[in-house]
């Protein structure tokens, strides 16, 4: 079962940008890029780092700490030292709104 979770604002996240969203024991990253709003895990899977802090270019993030980088739209593991892709999760925008669907 999955449920639509009201995040954050549109406004609270910069275009080309993200913001931490911790939700029921897990924390999130929520992008606003070119191509819309978009939910990842907010830890990198290299090590436990925050990606709250990294640099969005485009629909990639990159981690704060070691530089590795994911595409935000996909999750997928772009470069050394990741590996491992990010989750993912549906994301809407309605109202000005951000909402997330996470796993109940
Ligand atoms: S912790 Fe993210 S690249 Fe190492």
């Amino acid at each position: 079962m999955s449920n639509w979770i009201e995040a954050c604002a549109t406004n609270d996240i910069d275009e080309e940008d993200l913001t931490r969203w911790d939700h029921e024991e897990k924390t999130y990253a929520i992008y606003n890029t070119e191509n819309g709003f978009f939910t990842t895990d907010g830890m990198c899977t290299h090590e436990e780092q925050h990606l709250e802090d990294g640099l969005v270019t485009g629909d990639v993030i990159e981690c704060p700490l070691h530089q590795g980088r994911f595409n935000i739209v996909t999750g997928k593991a772009l470069s050394a030292p990741v590996c491992i892709d990010l989750k993912t999760y549906p994301t809407k925008v309605e109202g000005g709104k951000v909402y997330v669907q996470v796993s109940a």
